[in-house]
C-alpha cells in the first residue's frame, strides 16, 4: 500500500519527529510505500511529491521545520480543488494520507474524507488551541522559548526598573502567554478569553511598586483586545482560511502605560522564534508517539480519526467532533496564575 503524508498551515518544531516515526513504521513493520506531498494540500492539488525511504526519514527527529514544507493551501478555496485532489491521489496510487495539521489543515481533512480520502490526522499546532487532545506538539516548546523570553526580560526591566511587555503567538486562545506567564512569573498575563482593562493593568504595576517592586513582567497573547475593543491585527488581509494576521496589541498597550504612568515601557514581541528550531524532549516524544499512532490507525483502517493526548495517554478520537471546536485556556489555570499579579 502506498501512503502519503503532508504538513499544512503554520510550522511547528515536531513535525519532523512525526514524519519520521510514520515513515520508519510504515516501511519497516508494515511494508509500505512512504510518499511525501509537498506543501501540504498544495502538493496533492499540483502532484507534487516526494519518495520517503529510511534515509531521507533519518537524522531529521531534532530538526525544527517540515522537510515536506508547508502551506496555508486551502483545496476548497480553489476551482475544482477537491475533485483535483482525489484524482491526483488515485493516479498517484495513494492509498491512504497522514495529515499533520492545526484545525484548518485537520478541517480538509475532514471534508476530503467525507469525499472518499482515507485520512488519519495528527494534531499539530504552537497554539495549542484543537479539540480532543491536551497536548498538540509544538505548543510546550513555544511554551520553553516564551518562558526564557521572560527570564531574560526579568533581568533587563529590573536593572532599568521598566515595565517589559512581551507579546506571543496564539491566535484566538491564550494557552502560550498562560502557561508561559505561569513559568516564567509574569507580573500580568493578558490572553483573548479575557479582555483587558489598562487601568486595572497600571493598578498592578503601582501595587508593585508600593511594594518595592519598581519593574514589571507582562504577556500578552496576539489575539487579547481591549475590554470593549477589538483585537489589534498586523494587516487586514486573509489567507485562504480568512484568518487576519494579529500583531501589534503589546505596542498599544505600552503607549497606554505610558500615557496613564510615569514609567518607561518597552515592547518585544516574539514572533516566529517560537515556532522556528528544535523541539523540546516532550514535543519529540509526543510527536514520535504521534506518528507511530497514526501509522498504526492506517493499518487498523481507522480512516476519520485523530490520534490525541488525553490524561497522559495516546488515544484515537474522531476527527468531525474536533474539527472547528476551539479549545481555549483553562480558566482554573488562569486563576492560579492570577494570585501573583501586581
Ligand atoms: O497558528 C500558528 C501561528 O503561529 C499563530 O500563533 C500565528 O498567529 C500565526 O500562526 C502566524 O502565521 P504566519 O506564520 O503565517 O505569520
Amino acid at each position: 500500500m502506498k501512503v502519503g503524508i503532508l504538513s499544512g498551515g503554520g510550522d511547528a518544531p515536531g513535525i519532523n519527529a512525526v514524519i519520521r516515526a510514520v515513515v520508519r513504521k510504515g516501511l519497516q513493520n508494515y511494508g509500505y510505500e512512504m510518499i511525501g506531498i509537498k506543501d501540504g494540500w498544495r502538493g496533492l492539488l499540483e502532484n507534487d511529491f516526494l519518495s520517503l525511504d529510511l534515509k531521507s526519514a533519518s537524522g531529521i527527529l531534532p530538526r525544527g521545520g517540515s522537510i515536506l514544507g508547508t502551506s496555508r493551501t486551502n483545496p476548497f478555496k480553489h476551482e475544482k480543488g477537491s475533485e483535483k485532489i482525489l484524482k491526483n491521489a488515485k493516479k498517484a496510487g495513494i492509498e491512504a494520507v497522514v495529515v499533520i495539521g492545526g484545525d484548518d489543515t485537520l478541517g480538509v481533512a475532514q471534508k476530503m474524507g467525507e469525499l472518499g480520502l482515507k485520512c488519519v490526522s495528527v494534531p499539530k499546532t504552537i497554539d495549542n488551541d484543537l479539540s480532543g487532545t491536551d497536548y498538540t506538539f509544538g505548543f510546550m516548546t513555544a511554551v520553553a522559548i516564551a518562558t526564557e523570553a521572560l527570564d531574560r526580560l526579568h533581568t533587563t526591566a529590573e536593572t532599568h526598573h521598566r515595565v517589559m511587555i512581551l507579546e506571543v503567538m496564539g491566535r484566538y486562545t491564550g494557552w502560550i502567554a498562560l502557561m508561559a506567564g505561569l513559568a516564567g512569573g509574569a507580573d500580568v498575563i493578558l490572553i483573548p478569553e479575557k479582555p483587558f482593562d489598562t487601568n486595572e493593568i497600571c493598578s498592578f504595576i503601582k501595587r508593585r511598586q508600593a511594594r518595592g517592586r519598581n519593574f514589571s513582567i507582562i504577556v500578552v497573547a496576539e489575539g487579547t483586545k481591549p475590554k470593549g475593543g477589538a483585537e489589534i491585527v498586523y494587516s487586514e488581509t486573509v489567507d485562504e482560511f480568512g484568518h487576519i494576521r494579529f500583531g501589534g496589541v503589546g505596542y498599544y498597550l505600552g503607549k497606554e502605560i505610558e500615557k496613564r504612568m510615569d514609567i518607561e515601557t518597552r515592547v518585544v514581541v516574539l514572533g516566529h522564534l517560537q515556532r522556528g528550531g528544535s523541539p523540546t524532549a516532550f514535543d519529540r516524544i509526543l510527536a514520535t508517539q504521534y506518528g507511530i499512532a497514526a501509522i498504526d490507525l492506517v493499518h487498523k483502517g481507522k480512516f476519520g480519526y485523530m490520534v490525541a493526548f488525553k490524561g497522559n495517554r495516546i488515544v484515537s478520537v474522531p476527527l468531525k467532533d474536533v474539527v472547528g471546536k476551539r479549545k481555549t485556556v483553562n480558566l482554573e489555570l488562569y486563576d492560579i496564575a492570577s494570585v501573583f499579579f501586581g
